[in-house]
């Protein structure tokens, strides 16, 4: 593509109206400063050339009131406008992704297009994770807007990844006025979809059981999700998908909006009163108040936006390779992951150092790579009662330093990781014996306890600071591989002492946690951090920029993995999800699934065990043997190719998936049946993604098959071993056209 058109700006000076052209290799987005100076919002679609302006209708609409510049003209109105940034204030009354309280109190904003850059590379944000690419991967844009009477700006800041069909937004605030403003609500993307009828997909869910899928139609009033628990949430995941009615996963215009952010969010969408829909997404506005101070400067966090309009599959493909290699950052992001072998599950808290050696000895003969100590190993913690905060090895429960232990694992052949929950804190611990005032708390109340605990005010550098040290001297104790970051409660109480406005805590306490997880990696560049909470309670695009994996769910349950591996799908890439096999009954829901279905379910993704090998069979343990064997053969093709969803689990009678690499030449299907009836017929799953003008061979059964064939009639797969079977098969292209 030439780089030159990437960004563009037109200036119109008949019409004084200045135009902003970002192309991607198959999409365009254009907005418009207008003659007055206000953003206009006018395509994000299919790759098109030109000006859009002629989608803009003016009519005399009633009620619909007109900007002090129009003069006598009626039909010109803020309210009927599709707008870029709208900001409360200035005639339009649809929900607003800005409000700031002025120093003089008023909540109106005026903010007109003053001046522009275009840059090379894409621009970065302090203290925030964010998509990064080199120079001649990425362009910027930076739209300078300001409020004439208050003298504050706002900068519109865009990156544009032409190769990924990825286009960021941000917004910086500056405060170039009299006196300190509050931000009462910035949402950091959104515009106005002009025409259509649009639904809306969203990732709801609650604790070990993530991402279910929602699709609704989009109308009129406001529809949209949040997260007000100070994290991203088990409930409510912080990715939005607006997508055309017809829209599939093969066909159909789509758009994604991420949000770079790991704490409390809004997502909306609106249908107007004039059939335009306004989508946006950003912090969450509830009890929000930032104040700015004069000649201070807030960054609203990133949103990764992208539009297919070839499904839903392109769709979560796009964001999956910027995820995967525009924002998971470090050494493993294109290294195979360890298969891990983690002792929750086999051990909870009930063990000592031989107990871990030994399951370290285990999980190295049947060939894991990286043992994982869980919870339960510093100051006097045996349940979850105590002890959270104080970050001393227990020698006496172990038997040994932690040192000693690091050293048996790794002479076994297997990595070391451990689990630790920096925000957290017992009351019963000796941390809060010495700093109660170190706990989120609102004086002359008592708190909302979650697992027995409470939640350190990261938004104080002095708490974090002392958590970080004493976290280094841990791990400063023995070369650690793995750390397992957990967070198991939501914000609440949230008051700090040294804050002028409480408002702020909730995203102080966010950047805070993210500070640490930057001088924690910068400390130890090698470490590979797997994010968790709960399970997936802050798995989102914020925690991949420091940890490349995040552990999917406390569920491990195969078929309820399934489903939340799928809604996970949609939005972020297989590779970050962590994903272990289990015993069986499941300790949650004491379903009894193959061992065969449960390896090729945790197959997708961060691939390990949760369980105790030596409780199994000589059979069991050969097969896992074997499973391991299998998935090195895949990984690269898992953890690289292109992921299809190739059936809705919610409501087929088999679910499947499939991996196919950027040549169309190595394609590996996997699948489980979700149910189990009497003399059924096979399911035939329809493959994607292939070429179909090329042969496939399936090497086991040596049979070959057309690419056409497969997409269009599928493969037949028979039950035979009864209730969630699994089924896998692997082609190879023969020729490719
Ligand atoms: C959370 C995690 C689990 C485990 C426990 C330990 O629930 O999601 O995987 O680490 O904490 O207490």
């Amino acid at each position: 593509m030439n780089k030159k058109s990437i960004i563009q700006y037109d200036h119109a000076p008949a019409s004084k109206a200045g135009f902003f052209t970002l192309q991607t290799e198959h999409t365009t987005y254009q907005f418009m400063a207008d003659r007055y100076g206000n953003l206009l919002h006018l395509y994000y679609g299919r790759k098109a050339a030109g000006r859009m302006d002629y989608l803009l209708t003016c009519a005399d609409h009633g009620f619909s009131m007109n900007q002090y510049d129009a003069g006598a003209d009626r039909t010109y109105s803020m309210d009927a406008q599709p707008l870029e940034f709208p900001a409360m204030g200035n005639g339009d009354f649809r929900s607003p992704m800005l409000v700031l309280c002025n120093e003089d109190g008023s909540y109106s904003s005026d903010f007109r297009y003053e001046g522009h850059e275009i840059q090379d590379g894409k621009y970065s944000l302090p203290g925030l994770p964010a998509v990064y690419a080199e120079d001649e991967e990425a362009k910027s844009l930076i739209v300078r807007l300001r409020d004439s009477v208050t003298g504050v700006r706002a900068d519109l800041l865009y990156g544009v990844l032409p190769g990924c069909d990825i286009i960021t937004r941000a917004v910086r605030i500056v405060n170039d006025g009299k006196g300190t403003i509050r931000i009462r609500k910035i949402q950091s993307a959104g515009f106005d979809l002009i025409a259509g009828d649009y639904d809306l997909l969203s990732f709801y869910g609650r604790h070990a059981m993530e991402r279910n899928v929602q699709r609704q139609r989009i109308g009129h009033g406001t529809s949209g999700f949040c997260s007000r628990r100070g994290t991203s949430s088990h409930e409510y995941n912080p990715l939005m998908i607006i997508a055309e009615s017809e829209t599939t996963e093969r066909s159909g215009g789509a758009y994604a909006m991420s949000f770079v952010y790991s704490g409390s969010f809004r997502a909306e969408a609106e249908k107007d009163q004039y059939g335009m829909t306004r989508v946006q997404i950003g912090l969450s506005d509830e009890a929000f108040s930032y104040p700015v101070e004069r000649g201070a400067v807030f960054h609203a966090p990133e949103v990764i936006l992208s539009y297919s309009g070839e499904g839903l599959a392109k769709l979560s493909q796009q964001l999956h390779r910027c995820m995967r290699t525009h924002l998971c950052r470090g050494k493993y992001r294109d290294l195979p992951r360890p298969v891990v072998l983690n002792s929750w599950e086999a051990l909870f808290m009930d063990f000592d150092g031989g107990k871990i050696v030994e399951l370290a000895r285990e999980g190295a003969a049947l060939g894991m790579d990286l043992l994982v100590l869980d919870d339960g190993w510093f100051g006097e913690r045996n349940d979850d009662s105590c002890a959270l905060g104080d970050w001393t090895v227990n020698e006496a429960k172990l038997g040994f330093s932690l040192g000693e232990l690091i050293r048996r694992v790794h002479e076994l052949g297997m990595r070391f990781g451990i689990w630790i929950e920096p925000e957290g804190v017992s009351e019963n611990s000796k941390l809060y014996r010495s700093h109660p005032d170190y706990a989120l708390r609102i004086p002359g109340r008592n708190p909302v306890r979650g697992r027995n605990q409470l939640l350190l005010d990261f938004s104080r550098q002095e708490v974090a600071d002392l958590i970080f040290d004493s976290i280094c001297a841990v791990l400063d104790q023995g070369p650690v591989d793995y750390i397992k970051w957990d967070m198991n409660r939501c914000l609440s109480d949230l008051y700090s002492p040294g804050a002028e406005d409480q408002g702020r805590v909730a995203h102080d306490y966010m950047l805070g946690v993210y500070r640490f997880l930057e001088r924690l990696l910068e400390r130890y560049p090698d470490l590979l951090l797997e994010g968790c909470s709960g399970g997936g309670g802050r798995f989102d695009a914020g925690m991949l920029y420091y940890a490349p994996q995040i552990w999917c769910s406390d569920n491990t349950d195969a078929i309820d993995r399934i489903r939340i591996q799928y809604g996970t799908s949609f939005g972020y890439p297989v590779s970050t999800f962590g994903a272990h096999v289990s015993a069986v009954p499941n300790q949650l829901t004491n379903r009894v699934t193959p061992l065969k279905t449960r390896g090729i379910v945790a197959m997708t993704g961060g691939f390990g065990y949760e369980l105790d090998p030596a409780e199994l069979s000589a059979e069991q343990r050969e097969e896992i043997r074997e499973q391991i064997r299998n998935y090195h053969q895949y990984e690269a093709l898992i953890r690289t190719g292109d992921y299809y969803r190739l059936t809705d689990p919610f409501r087929a009678r088999a679910a499947a998936w499939c991996y196919v690499d950027d040549r169309k030449s190595e394609v590996l299907l996997q699948g489980v049946f979700l149910e189990t009836h009497a003399n059924e017929s096979p399911v035939f799953i329809r493959l994607m993604g292939l070429d179909p003008a090329g042969e496939y061979l399936d090497p086991v059964s040596n049979q070959v098959y057309s690419g056409a064939a497969l997409m269009e009639c599928g493969i037949p797969f028979t039950q035979k071993e009864g209730e969630y079977e699994a089924f896998e098969c692997y082609f190879k292209a023969l020729c490719s056209s």
